[in-house]
């Protein structure tokens, strides 16, 4: 049997791919956290690979707190870039597949059209900085039939995130400000997650290769969460502003926008508009 370690699993994407394993009995699936097997630490990871026989790697771990990032750069950049290097070598002494996921936030969001994977990145906080060089280490250690899979405006049941964010200041307040010069794709882990179950068995190259993976379709945060609005039964007045208005401690990208095709082709994967996705995840998040 097909022996898969997933990191960072009790995450959102993590559970999501937890949720469909229980679908399938292709594969033996190791779903480990911080507190089973810390990425960071070289020898933890040989050992687990070692004692399972590891033959894929999925790397949900990270570090995504964007603001916190820009006064933790050290263990922003252990975990998303040293420990994605520790991954790597582990992978290629091992033949291990390695699927790593990356972000729309290594680049700069000067673009003004979708940005494909070879793009020019220039990430403008340290969150993105520190995943930009887990990608570089990646890419430089290329284990074989490995990926990078970037993606967008990650949201999930499980876990915190914008949606989960907007309901709650829903019922909290009567008015919320969201910005609305930041345009990106929301995209539902569940969807990356189903997607990474298609793309396993047909992974198949000699270098290290990028892929980008959102859901369909584009929006601003301020449209992301009229949407959430209604379909939820509460009621409050979005105002649209700017991002200076909206002072974070990091800085976003305007634009962030990832080109789908590449993905879409080389694996044959339908991708779900962001709206219907949502509009699945707000059923579930309704229902539980
Ligand atoms: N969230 C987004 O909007 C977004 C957008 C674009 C790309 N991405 C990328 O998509 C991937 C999945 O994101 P996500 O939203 O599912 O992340 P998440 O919900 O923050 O999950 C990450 C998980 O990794 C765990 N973790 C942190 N440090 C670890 C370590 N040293 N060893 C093992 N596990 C560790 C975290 O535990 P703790 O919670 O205890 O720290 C958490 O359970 C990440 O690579 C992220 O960079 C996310």
């Amino acid at each position: 049997m097909i022996q898969v370690l997933v990191t960072g699993a009790n995450g959102q994407l993590g559970s999501e791919i937890k949720l469909i394993s229980e679908e399938t009995s292709i594969y033996k699936f190791y779903f480990t956290d911080y507190n089973e097997l810390d990425i960071t630490n070289k020898t933890a990871v040989e050992n687990f690979v070692n004692k399972h026989a590891i033959h894929i790697i999925i790397n949900c771990a990270a570090y995504t707190n964007v603001d916190k990032a820009e006064d933790e750069w050290e263990l922003s950049n252990s975990i998303n870039h040293k420990a994605v290097e520790n991954l790597a070598t582990i992978s290629k002494e091992k033949s291990i597949k390695l699927i790593h996921i990356s972000t729309d936030y290594v680049f700069d969001g000067e673009s003004k059209t979708p940005y494909l994977e070879t793009a020019t990145t220039n990430p403008i906080n340290n969150y993105g900085l520190s995943k930009l060089k887990g990608e570089e280490a990646l890419l430089k250690i290329n284990p074989k039939n490995s990926i990078i899979i970037r993606t967008s405006w990650l949201y999930s049941v499980f876990g915190s995130n914008f949606v989960k964010t907007m309901l709650r200041l829903f019922k909290e307040k009567d008015l919320l400000n969201v910005v609305s010069d930041q345009v990106g794709s929301p995209t539902n882990a569940k969807d990356l997650a189903s997607a990474i179950f298609n793309i396993i068995p047909n992974l198949n190259n000699d270098r290290v290769e990028i892929f980008h993976y959102s859901n369909i379709g584009t929006c601003s945060w301020f449209q992301f969460a009229k949407e959430i609005l209604a379909f939820s039964n509460e009621t409050c007045d979005i105002k649209p502003v700017s991002s200076k208005e909206f002072k974070t401690k990091a800085k976003r990208p305007k634009f962030s926008i990832l080109d789908t095709h590449k993905i879409q082709k080389v694996f044959n994967i339908q991708i779900p508009s962001w709206e219907e996705s949502l509009h699945n995840c707000l059923i579930k998040i309704n229902t539980k």
